[in-house]
């Protein structure tokens, strides 16, 4: 792993935040999860976009800001090496008195981490996963708004851990209303009557950049898609179900709930996304 922090490039084993950081006390912070295929950072500017709107979203100023922050990355996926990588992008308030006051903390601290990741064991990329429905709802945007991509991920981690001590892969998350928003780490789309269907981001998702990207890719092969607020109902009765994140790739999901959606494997329109996807990226990407 390589790591930008505090203006140098370093191993991740050398890379260290001072423990006063309210990235680490209060998780108070934004971050980004980005690609790099075939030599290209895949969607660098959508990327950019979301992290400089999420660090506005939470009254933080980008040290340099972005086009710094646009550097830093290619700066340290060059250094990493590799065709293939995953960049941590990790905005933090910096450090600051032992109180929530951010206004103690008078300088943002940014960290580009560059490893390879892996969220799901290889094997379930064809036969696809099992999620459950998790107790634990997304919180509303009056709460803490979940298009913000922040350091507040413990409501995503405990919809993880309750969906792995059930025997599954993946936790599917409900907002308040009880309609589907996304996954722990993903977004989601059904196919019904050969359309595909996601709910919207005011529905309690992440605008995910893999998302968008299935939706431009989809009309361009001539599949309907649509933002449509789902409900459970909607994946028993689908014909297939995927999700799609950064970190997590395109993945079938073969189950909610321990009840099979459609035929229980992966089916025509996935494949047909995965293969576009697969397609896309180098067009999509920024060279190094
Ligand atoms: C909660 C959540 N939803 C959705 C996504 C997918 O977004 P993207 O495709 O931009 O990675 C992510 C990140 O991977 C996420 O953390």
């Amino acid at each position: 792993m390589k790591v930008w922090i505090d203006g140098e490039i370093v191993d991740g084993s050398e890379a260290r935040i001072p423990v006063t950081d309210h990235g680490l006390l209060y998780g108070d912070g934004i971050f980004e999860g980005i690609r790099v295929y075939r030599n290209r950072v895949f969607r660098l500017d959508a990327h950019m976009k979301r992290f400089e709107a999420g660090a506005r979203g939470i009254a933080l100023d980008l040290p340099g800001g972005i086009d710094t922050v646009r550097a830093i990355v290619l700066e340290t996926v060059r250094a990493f090496g590799a065709d293939e990588a995953y960049v941590r992008l990790i905005a933090t308030r910096g450090e600051g008195s032992l109180g929530v006051d951010p206004t103690t903390c008078p300088q943002p601290r940014l960290i580009c981490l560059v490893d390879h990741v892996r969220i799901y064991p290889p094997d379930k990329l064809s036969s696809g996963l099992d999620l459950v429905t998790s107790s634990l709802r997304r919180p509303s945007p009056d709460v803490l708004d979940p298009r913000i991509k922040s350091l507040n991920y413990l409501n995503n981690v405990l919809a993880k851990l309750e969906a792995r001590q059930r025997g599954a892969d993946e936790a599917l998350m409900l907002n308040a209303q009880g309609m589907v928003a996304e996954t722990s780490v993903a977004n989601v789309f059904v196919v019904r009557d050969g359309v595909l269907l996601t709910p919207p981001a005011t529905d309690g998702a992440l605008e995910g950049v893999t998302r968008a990207t299935v939706m431009e890719l989809a009309a361009t092969l001539g599949i309907p898609v649509r933002e449509q607020t789902l409900g459970r109902y909607d994946f028993f009765a689908a014909e297939e179900a995927f999700l799609t994140g950064s970190g997590a790739g395109i993945v079938p999901i073969r189950s909610l709930d321990a009840r099979a959606i459609g035929a229980g494997r992966p089916g025509p329109v996935f494949e047909k996304v995965r293969v576009a996807f697969s397609e896309a990226v180098a067009e999509f990407g920024t060279p190094l």
